[in-house]
């Protein structure tokens, strides 16, 4: 399993505390499956990360994952807040897309306008980058009018594993459940990504996704969404719409 989103570096944002818990949080998705990460910290507009730092540091967990037998790929990213100058920012290269890429991952505000939404794939399309849209299910204008106008205008789409697989009476008023697995029973999702933060809170639940995915979908379309298509991120490929 390819994950593209993650809060691997340690210091950096709201996720991992120090090296110790990055190659923690590292070993467990291994554990569970995946083979690449892209470490995707926090960007916004007013609190800017380093791309520098980024690098750095990536390096390092990739030399403590090395030593103790881990054995993954590791990329660097950002998860950008939407904010309408971001792409002059990207150019610069002070954003860091993902893998060095044109794709790059944006969030928003959970009660974010629709039109805000639409407004971003637009500009982040126009200024020559690939706009994929960090854990689709959050956003109420997405849960409100569905995925196929954003795709229709160029947004790809990245859906949580950790509510893919949830089960339980308790999944089935669960609206993020529902939109994941609706996404993944229409095609609408073109990526995977555990969100994961710290040990404690947020660790990458990724099994049970993979166990509904194998179930649910179709050998294409599993093979798609686990993998196939994030492996063109660091080729910088597009995947057709
Ligand atoms: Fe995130």
């Amino acid at each position: 399993m390819f994950d593209i989103h993650s809060h691997i570096i340690y210091h950096i944002d709201d996720g991992s505390r120090d090296i110790e818990e990055s190659v923690k949080l590292i070993r467990s998705a291994v554990e569970q499956g995946a083979t690449d990460i892209i470490a995707t910290p926090h960007y916004y507009v007013e609190c800017p990360t380093d791309p520098n730092r980024i690098r750095e540091k990536l390096s390092e967990i990739e030399e403590a994952v090395k030593e103790a037998g881990i054995v993954v790929r590791l990329y660097t990213g950002n998860e950008v807040l939407y904010f309408d100058s971001m792409t002059e920012r990207m150019e610069k290269g002070d954003i860091l897309t993902l893998a060095g890429s044109r794709y790059t991952l944006i969030e928003f505000y959970p009660l974010e306008s629709y039109k805000t939404i639409l407004k971003c794939v637009r500009n982040v399309r126009t200024a020559g980058f690939l706009p994929i849209i960090a854990h689709a299910e959050r956003f109420k204008g997405l849960r409100e009018n569905g995925l196929e106008e954003v795709m229709s205008l160029g947004a790809y789409i990245q859906i949580s594993t950790e509510p893919i697989g949830k089960t339980g009476f308790g999944s089935l008023f669960d609206g993020e459940t529902k939109f994941v697995r609706d996404a993944l029973r229409n095609g609408q999702a073109h990526f995977l990504g555990t969100d994961m933060h710290r040990a404690d809170s947020r660790p990458p639940v990724i099994s049970s996704a993979v166990s509904w995915i194998r179930k649910n979908l179709d050998e294409d379309y599993r093979d798609a969404i686990l993998y196939r298509n994030a492996k063109l991120i660091p080729q910088d490929e597009e995947i057709d719409l």
